[in-house]
């Protein structure tokens, strides 16, 4: 049962209880509405609690119900905030650790609140795309006023409810046993003569509503380009200060329902389980004992290894940073205290947290100083050879137990861990630059690497809030797998007739953060270069279009040269198509014996991401990444895949994969052709009608 009914002290108590965050399935709002009736025709009852068991008062709707028959089976939420609010015995929410969403609906529903310090209190569901929709809209303005239910139902942010103490939210806030405290308040407002107060009977006050609401509106409009559930938040706050509660409870339900099906919201609740079920691992059982990290080892000071050090330092474990000379260890050290002083400027730490923190790093440059790291990462250069060294030398100084990663972007982890005599405890940790601010973490599985190595990690991964995804072992791995064959697309667009900007503009528009042009030049054209030069001499008949050679050839790296794909004004980082770029793009075309045609927008945007989707689909096929949503997490929080499209292998399923099949087709059947092989996963489930994610 979902929910718990007892009597004390004639009071009814109705707990909640629906693991893990009493969600409010169809059997708990059928339980809830069963208590209020029981307490009702129970005459020694005078009043009732309504509390949550577990780690949470409620996290809300069940979302899994949404979209399928359950979500407006009834008795619906709004059925039962009914039955709440009409309780002619009082009803006193007690909420603790988590009221969010629906939650926080239904104690809103109810004639009073009690609350917990330190309980998250939330309407998040702008985050999943939609709105509240069981009255959020129009009680919570009601209790807290305008401008804090506005801004709080806009972005969805979780406040402490000691932040909301001196609202009407809450009645009290109790120190100590909160059910004790709840059924005394309960039993006291039982003995007094009703009616007892609803928040929809309170009025909203402010001064200048509608002016408030424009600058809203305005706000929003700015942030929210490819969202429509926060301006729908406003509509329907506005349309209860405008026309009244009823108004505004029925307009909300029509948007909320509008909101459920669109594509938007459908993207953000796979990116929400994605999240989650990235920390999955099928064959890694959730209950697998895992190692204690109190240490880090960080090998390298350079781009990577300071900002992986930063990471484990924000988390407060001490780091033991190792170089090769004082003066990189000097210059890496630098360049950590500048990231943290630039942070004391934006206000967002305090001089004295940026001493803790430089504190906490312990720079050497001898191995013997890892003997105490429980986890050691390695950010050398990219070179076999040199993680070698590195990897002989952890072998012979770090403790047992202790776990040992890469952050090789290409390199064999199974390789890598042979160096060592305990290929067991190594894994690859792929952190992305820059490595304190990137969410992305690829965590590599080698053949050998131990499941409670795994999950180690998996759970360290949480603790730097990093969002882990595990890859198996590839060149590339997931992420620069597949973006490898966009760029190649990219590139061959441009030897058909596309010029960069174009390209990038297309993109762009579909959504992605920077086009192809745009983040090479930022990234350092001589990088990828140097990954090309390695996959000619692996794969001599690869077809690769050569275009990006013959720019590199030039010493035009991007913006660090002030050139590259565009032109940049020294110290700008505004890039301008360059005219030297295509002058030579067209010789080059010539050269190649291509003539340039006109590409539309519509087979950039095709080309470019079913690249990403087709090697996708090889990447599970191989079991390189064990589900599609693990391969739309590395692309949101690693590559500026367009969030409102839920990543590559969503967009797929969206468009449908016999579209994307017919799609990809048509490309291999055009110049430059060959890079195009479908992948089976693609054609099996086009052939069943089916989705990545179905
Ligand atoms: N419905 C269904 N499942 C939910 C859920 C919900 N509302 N909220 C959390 N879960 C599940 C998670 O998927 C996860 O499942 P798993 O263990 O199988 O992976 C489990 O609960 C635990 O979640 P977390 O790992 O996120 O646990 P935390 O303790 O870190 O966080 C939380 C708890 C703060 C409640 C967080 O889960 C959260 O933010 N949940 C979403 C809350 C939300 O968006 N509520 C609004 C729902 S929509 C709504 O109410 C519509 C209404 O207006 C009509
Ligand atoms: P970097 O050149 O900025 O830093 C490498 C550092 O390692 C230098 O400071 C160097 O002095 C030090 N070093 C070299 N040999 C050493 C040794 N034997 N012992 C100790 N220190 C040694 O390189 P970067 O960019 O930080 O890359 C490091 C690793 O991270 C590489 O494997 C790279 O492929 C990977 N990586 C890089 C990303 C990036 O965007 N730069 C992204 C993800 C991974």
């Amino acid at each position: 049962m979902a929910v718990d009914y007892t009597v004390r002290d004639g009071v009814a108590v109705i707990t909640l209880d629906n693991p893990p965050v009493n969600g409010l399935g169809h059997s708990t709002r059928l339980g809830i509405v069963e208590g209020v009736e029981r307490a009702r025709d129970d005459a020694s009852v005078t009043a009732i609690v309504i509390t949550g068991a577990g780690k949470a008062f409620s996290g809300g709707a069940d979302i899994t119900e949404f979209n399928t028959p359950k979500a407006t089976q009834e008795p619906t939420l709004h059925t039962v905030i009914r039955a709440v609010e009409g309780s002619a015995k009082p009803v006193v929410a007690a909420i603790h650790s988590v009221a969010m969403g629906g939650g926080l609906e239904l104690a809103l529903g109810a004639h009073y609140r009690v609350a917990a310090p330190g309980a998250q209190i939330a309407l998040p569901e702008v985050k999943l795309g939609i709105l509240p929709g069981a009255g959020g809209t129009q009680r919570l303005p009601r209790v807290v006023g305008l401008e804090t239910a506005l801004n709080m139902i806009v972005s969805g942010t979780p406040v402490l409810s000691e932040k909301l103490a001196q609202t009407a939210l809450f009645d009290r806030l109790v120190e100590g046993d909160l059910l004790d405290e709840a059924i005394r308040f309960a039993k006291d407002a039982g003995a007094r003569s009703g009616p007892h107060p609803k928040a929809r009977e309170r009025a909203i006050e402010h001064p200048n509503a509608e002016g408030f609401i424009q600058f809203a509106r305005n706000s929003v409009a700015a942030v929210a380009k490819h969202f429509p559930a926060p301006h729908k938040c406003i509509d329907a706050i506005e349309a209860g200060v405008k026309e009244g509660f009823d108004h505004g409870l029925a307009f909300e339900r029509q948007c909320f329902l509008a909101l459920v099906q669109t594509p938007e919201s459908r993207a953000l609740r796979h990116a929400f389980f994605g999240e989650r079920a990235a920390g999955k691992i099928a064959d890694v059982p959730s209950n697998t004992p895992v190692r204690a990290i109190a240490r880090v080892g960080v090998v390298g000071a350079g781009t990577m290894g300071g900002g992986i050090a930063m990471n484990f330092v924000n988390a407060g474990l001490p780091v033991t940073l190792l170089e090769t000379s004082q003066e990189a260890l000097d210059r890496g050290l630098a360049t950590i205290r500048k990231n943290y002083e630039s942070q004391v400027k934006k206000g967002k730490l305090t001089p004295a947290q940026l001493d803790e923190r430089m504190a906490l790093i312990s720079p050497t440059l001898a191995y013997g100083d890892l003997a105490q790291a429980d986890l050691v990462i390695e950010a050398v250069f990219e070179e076999l050879g040199v993680k070698e060294q590195v990897f002989t030398k952890l072998d012979e100084v770090a403790k047992d137990g202790a776990i040992l990663a890469s952050n090789t972007s290409t390199l064999d982890i199974d390789r890598i861990a042979a160096f060592t005599k305990r290929p067991a405890d190594v894994l690859g940790m792929h952190f992305f630059s820059p490595a304190n601010v990137m969410k992305l973490l690829e965590v590599v599985r080698g053949g050998k690497t131990a499941k409670d190595v795994l999950a180690t990690v998996m759970q360290l991964a949480k603790k730097i809030k990093k969002t882990a995804v595990v890859s198996g072992v590839c060149d590339g791995f997931i992420g620069n797998r597949m973006i490898e064959q966009y760029f190649r697309q990219s590139l061959f667009m441009v030897e058909e007739g596309a010029m960069p900007q174009q390209i990038d503009r297309a993109i762009e528009a579909f959504g992605f953060a920077m086009g192809p042009f745009r983040m090479s030049d930022l990234a350092g054209n001589d990088i990828s270069w140097a990954i090309r030069k390695r996959r000619y001499a692996e794969q001599p008949g690869l077809h690769y279009p050569r275009i990006a050679d013959r720019l590199c050839e030039t010493g035009r790296f991007g913006q660090k040269t002030a050139a590259g794909w565009y032109d940049y004004q020294p110290g700008e980082r505004n890039a301008r198509p360059s005219k030297f770029v295509e002058d030579m793009i067209v010789a080059y075309s010539k050269e190649q014996g291509a003539t340039r045609r006109a590409i539309s927008d519509e087979e950039i945007v095709g080309r470019l991401v079913l690249s990403l989707v087709n090697e996708g689909a090889k990447i599970l096929e191989e079991g390189i990444a064990s589900k599609a949503s693990d391969i739309d997490m590395v692309y949101l929080t690693g590559y500026g895949f367009p969030l409102h499209r839920g990543g590559p292998m969503l967009y797929a399923d969206t468009i449908g994969l016999y579209n994307v099949e017919r799609a990809i087709r048509k490309y291999a059947a055009q110049q430059n052709g060959d890079a195009w092989k479908t992948a089976a996963r693609v054609t099996g489930l086009a052939a069943q009608g089916k989705g990545f994610n179905s």
